[in-house]
């Protein structure tokens, strides 16, 4: 396992190696710097790369190879079946410092999987037979699978575990979902246990889904028995999540941030999304790709999510955020970092929204 775990670029040091989940329109450039900021994880992966006919890659995607300021790995994911198309991509992507290349076989976006690709290839296992033996031949370095447990159920998924281990992929990520349960169905770690019987210490493994915190994600690599734990919306939430995990698998004092802390964080995402000329309401929807995760992060009678769903221009964004985040006594107030404390509806009590 060290050799693979070398292999894909964890150092010696980590106790409970951890990666950054890909999330389109979130994980670039930008929202990687920012979570490097307060403590990086192991790994990181790229939003995913279409591969079309007519793909070619996506500047803004690739700048988080070309300008990753994380001094971390990065790995790129592709989307697509087509094997001549994925070669090319391949042979693009080469040409840039990525620490591995990664196959996206999870999303569940109904325009993705309908055309067999992301989630739809889990119906398909000789497909990902042929796409997984072709890319091996044309990757030298770290080839890695993000995966769901299957597309409607794990009819197929002990088929794929095989293929996956016979073609030397280095590592899984394995979000513990069918695709049909979306992102808000029960997580089914117990799925875990079936890759480990059919990967070898090649082929390390980390656990995907609803891993809202430090202890969470300590406890189940423990539990599991997996190399380490992919996190995706706890971190839009909580980025400082991964300087926590590592803090927790030390038995350190974990850092806990207080709302001025989320203050400087909302109002840093802010000014490194904002380009130049992009109209304001556009600015705070690209916003609410993140607010809607982190308006639960603290309680507030669920009114800080609720009024900040609501929010249309700049200034009344930034009206928030001081009003809940920094106001009085407030700015002093400890995040709490062990639970969701608004429903994911995000829906505000009755009471409504007095502040
Ligand atoms: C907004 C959003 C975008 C996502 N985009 C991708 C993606 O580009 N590639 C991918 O493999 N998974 C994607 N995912 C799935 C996540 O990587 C992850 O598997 C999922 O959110 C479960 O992990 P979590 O409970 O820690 O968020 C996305 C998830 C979200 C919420």
């Amino acid at each position: 396992m060290s050799t693979a775990r070398t292999k894909l670029g964890i150092g010696n040091s980590s106790i409970c190696p951890s990666a950054l989940a890909p999330m389109q329109d979130v994980t670039g450039l930008p929202f990687m710097s920012l979570v490097a900021e307060r403590g990086s994880p192991d790994l990181f992966f790229t939003e995913f790369f279409r591969v079309h006919a007519n793909s070619r890659l996506n500047p803004a995607i690739l700048s988080s190879i070309t300008d990753n300021p994380t001094n971390r790995p990065v790995f790129a994911q592709i989307i697509g079946e087509n094997i001549a198309d994925i070669n090319r991509t391949i042979s693009d992507l080469k040409e840039y410092p990525v620490a591995g290349i990664d196959l996206n076989m999870g999303c569940p976006a109904p325009r993705v999987y309908k055309k067999n690709v992301g989630g739809g290839l889990l119906k398909d296992p000789s497909k990902i037979q042929q796409i997984l033996q072709s890319m091996r031949s044309m990757i030298e370095g770290n080839l890695t699978v993000k995966m769901r447990i299957g597309f409607e159920n794990d009819q197929n998924f002990e088929e794929i575990l095989k293929i996956i281990s016979d073609s030397g992929v280095n590592l899984l990520s394995i979000h513990v979902r069918t695709v049909k349960g979306g992102y808000n169905s029960p997580p089914q770690y117990e799925y875990v246990d079936k890759a480990l019987q059919f990967l070898g210490d090649d082929c390390p493994i980390l656990v995907n889904g609803s891993i809202e915190s430090a202890s969470d994600a300590c406890r189940l690599k423990d539990k599991l028995g997996v190399m380490g734990v992919m996190i995706g919306r706890a971190a839009i939430r909580n980025p400082w999540i991964f300087r926590q995990i590592n803090e927790f698998s030390r038995g350190e004092e974990i850092f806990i941030p207080r709302r001025k802390d989320l203050y400087s964080y909302c109002m840093q995402l802010y000014k490194v999304l904002y380009n130049p000329g992009t109209d304001e309401r556009k600015m705070v929807s690209r916003m609410k790709k993140f607010l809607n995760y982190i308006g639960s992060a603290i309680g507030d009678d669920g009114c800080f999510l609720k009024r900040l769903k609501r929010a249309v221009m700049r200034d009344e964004l930034f009206s928030i955020f001081d009003e809940h985040l920094l106001h009085g006594e407030r700015s002093e107030l400890e995040i709490p970092i062990d639970s969701n404390l608004v429903s994911s509806s995000g829906v505000a009590s009755s009471s409504g929204c007095e502040f």
